[in-house]
């Protein structure tokens, strides 16, 4: 069942995420992270708590989600340099500790392979996620099976065209494929906070929650999991019953 906490805006959206996330900064703790710009408000908490109250993260491993296929990892868009740049540059946590799908070079599968491995070793105590406007969770689109693991997907032509506006609104620069954690990998984490703001993710939302359990929306499996909180504010949420 899907815990529903609704709130007005953006900003209480990311408190609320926060407040949740805020009990796994802990020692020992896995976090598993995500990209895009539903997550930066609760990554801006991070980075304050971190400095005001000094909350550490040298014992505790990140895995995040995804990554574009392609990408050099200093091509301020790789979701390398995204994780760098909101979040992990300005906390303690170690290199070592941080996990991030790679989506460049040989033996993409391979690698793919032995992420699912680390991540197995290392069970994620609490996954954030946001959602796509057609339903898919971190790079699973529409049809991706229910039972998938880490793996190279192309993307769907409506995510290509959402983050259109990340590079320079020129569609020809918007890597097709990524690397993604599956389905699979996801609903291994002990807890998931997913995070839905705005009117574009409206649909999405309605299919999640109240929709049939299909891979035509990837994100309404999560009605399976038994520990997910979805955070969304009144325009993600106005087409809930
Ligand atoms: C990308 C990411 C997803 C993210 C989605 C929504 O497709 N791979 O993990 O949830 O974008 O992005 P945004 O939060 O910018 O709306």
């Amino acid at each position: 069942m899907i815990n529903i906490i609704r709130v007005h805006n953006y900003d209480e959206a990311s408190d609320q995420a926060f407040a949740l996330m805020k009990q796994y900064l802990q020692p020992g703790k896995v976090l598993g992270l995500a990209t895009g710009s539903t997550p930066l408000g609760l990554y801006a908490r991070m980075v304050k708590d971190h400095e005001e109250n000094g909350t550490s993260y040298l014992e505790i491993k990140t895995f995040n989600l995804d990554e574009y296929v392609g990408l050099e990892i200093t091509h301020p868009e790789s979701y390398y340099a995204f994780m760098h740049r909101n979040l992990f540059d300005h906390i303690d946590i170690l290199e070592d500790n941080v996990h991030i799908p790679c989506g460049l070079g040989e033996d993409l599968e391979e690698k793919a392979r032995e992420y699912d491995e680390m991540i197995d070793q290392d069970p994620v105590d609490v996954q954030i996620l946001g959602i796509g406007s057609d339903g898919h969770i971190a790079f699973n689109e529409p049809g991706t099976p229910f039972d998938s693991l880490t793996h190279i997907t192309d993307l769907a032509e409506s995510t290509i065209q959402d983050n259109c506006r990340f590079f320079d609104n020129d569609i020809t620069k918007v890597p097709k494929q990524a690397v993604t954690q599956g389905i699979g990998t996801i609903m291994k984490a002990r807890n998931i906070i997913l995070i839905a703001t705005g009117v574009n993710k409206a649909q999405a939302v309605k299919d999640m929650i109240d929709g049939p359990i299909d891979e035509a929306c990837p994100a309404s499996i999560l009605q399976k999991h038994p520990n997910v909180t979805v955070i969304v504010d009144e325009a993600a949420g106005s087409l809930l019953a």
